[in-house]
């Protein structure tokens, strides 16, 4: 590509935070836009880079937060298998895009949050990276909970922390009737109409954000390099999952797949839901003894139009087989529909048997409106209609 026309496109592209290598003495950009240092991020990544094997051959690698891609194009330079930099902002992935074409490199690039993260968008990653990406996440735990769905192996993460020093140690509080122990998180105050990406919300202290990333899922977490205050952190998830038969973080996403809508009184219903295990633990498709406790099922709860509950315990459909975190099953239920002619509520929850709904722990419910015509009782049920294509089974 000629010289001319690539640095009209630099310009035109700017600003660029990433100084980049485009080859025959060309970067990305020679100047500092915000006061990071002008060849940024060259002096971070002599740290990252300790953390990342040298061979990435046969691994995949997510950059959450890429900018324009320096470490998407260190990554594939490295030989990694698969590379996928995502970014919020229009303008980096447009950078990045632009970097792409110039090294010539099979590099994966959507624009998009860390809070629409998913297994099922995106697959899972050997190596996830979110660098100087968490202190601009005002929705702070759901970006580690999307972080820790899609990192199959490590999360290798940078960030500014609540200036060290400063911050009031943790200490022990008696909390709803447990003592627990409390860690600051410095909110940065910001004026009413920030816009959230290019802003910053949380500085987490390192005791904070250790404690944080356990609980999201990460089995081991370390701090490996300090500087000043910011700090690489280095997460990684055991390949052996917890299970359903102990509390852990359940979750799930519902969607429709074979619905009902319309029935006449007693009519048997079948609906089939697809369910992602969005949570840490494997959900277990058999429990102990006669309640089954640890088992996970799809549930469902019957509810009157104005909200009154109806049948709290409306039916069950079992689980295919257990399920990893990050595998997607469709669950088929049998119901009854209500003997009186009306508009109801179906409510669709996933229980873990004599431990909890998961809508109790954060997970949103899969509501459905079905009517009840006037007509013959019991009438034999009509077709089901198919709402959503049928999600594959995915590995985890
Ligand atoms: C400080 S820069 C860091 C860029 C790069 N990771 C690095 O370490 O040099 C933060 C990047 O995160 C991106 N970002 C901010 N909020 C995001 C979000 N919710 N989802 C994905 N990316 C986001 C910004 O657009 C920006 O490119």
């Amino acid at each position: 590509m000629h010289r001319d026309p690539l640095l009209a496109e630099i310009e035109r592209l700017g600003p660029w935070f990433h100084s980049i290598d485009l080859g025959g003495g060309l970067r990305t950009k020679t100047a500092s836009i915000s006061g990071e240092p002008p060849d940024h991020p060259a002096g971070t990544w002599q740290t990252i880079r300790r953390f990342v094997p040298e061979d990435l051959s046969g691994l995949s690698v997510l950059d959450v937060g890429c900018n324009a891609g320096f470490y998407a194009v260190e990554a594939k330079r490295r030989s990694a298998a698969r590379v996928v930099g995502v970014d919020v902002q229009r303008l980096h992935i447009r950078q990045a895009l632009f970097v792409r074409r110039v090294l010539g490199l099979d590099i994966e690039l959507h624009r998009r949050s860390v809070y629409n993260l998913s297994t099922r968008a995106l697959g899972h990653f050997d190596i996830t990276l979110a660098l100087g990406l968490i202190y601009h996440c005002k929705h702070l735990v759901l970006a580690l909970e999307n972080l820790w769905q899609v990192t199959k192996g490590t999360l290798i993460l940078e960030t500014a922390l609540y200036p060290p020093g400063k911050e009031p140690r943790p200490f022990e509080h008696k909390i709803g009737g447990h003592r627990r122990t409390l860690h600051s998180f410095g909110y940065l105050e910001n004026p009413i109409d920030v816009q959230e990406a290019p802003f910053n919300w949380f500085l987490p202290s390192r005791q904070g954000l250790v404690a944080l990333l356990r609980s999201v899922g990460f089995e081991d977490v370390e701090v490996v390099a300090t500087q000043g205050e910011r700090a690489v952190l280095v997460c990684r998830k055991s390949p052996m999952y917890r299970d359903s038969s102990t509390l852990g973080r359940l979750a799930a996403a519902l969607t429709p797949v074979e619905v009902e809508t319309r029935c006449s009184p007693r009519q048997p219903l079948r609906f089939t839901i697809s369910a992602e295990n969005t949570g840490a633990v494997t959900w277990l498709a058999r429990g102990e003894g006669p309640g089954e406790r640890g088992a996970v099922h799809l549930g469902a709860h019957l509810l009157a139009a104005d909200e009154t509950e109806i049948h709290w315990d409306y039916g069950r459909g079992a689980l295919p087989g257990d399920v990893a975190p990050g595998a997607v099953v469709e669950i088929s239920i049998e119901l009854e529909a209500p003997a009186e002619p009306g508009r109801y509520r179906v409510e669709f929850d996933m229980v873990d048997e004599q431990l909890a709904w998961f809508e109790d722990l954060g997970s949103p419910l899969l509501e459905w409106e079905i009517q009840v015509e006037p007509g013959e009782r019991g009438a034999p049920s009509s077709r089901a209609a198919r709402v959503a294509p049928t999600v594959a089974l995915r590995e985890s």
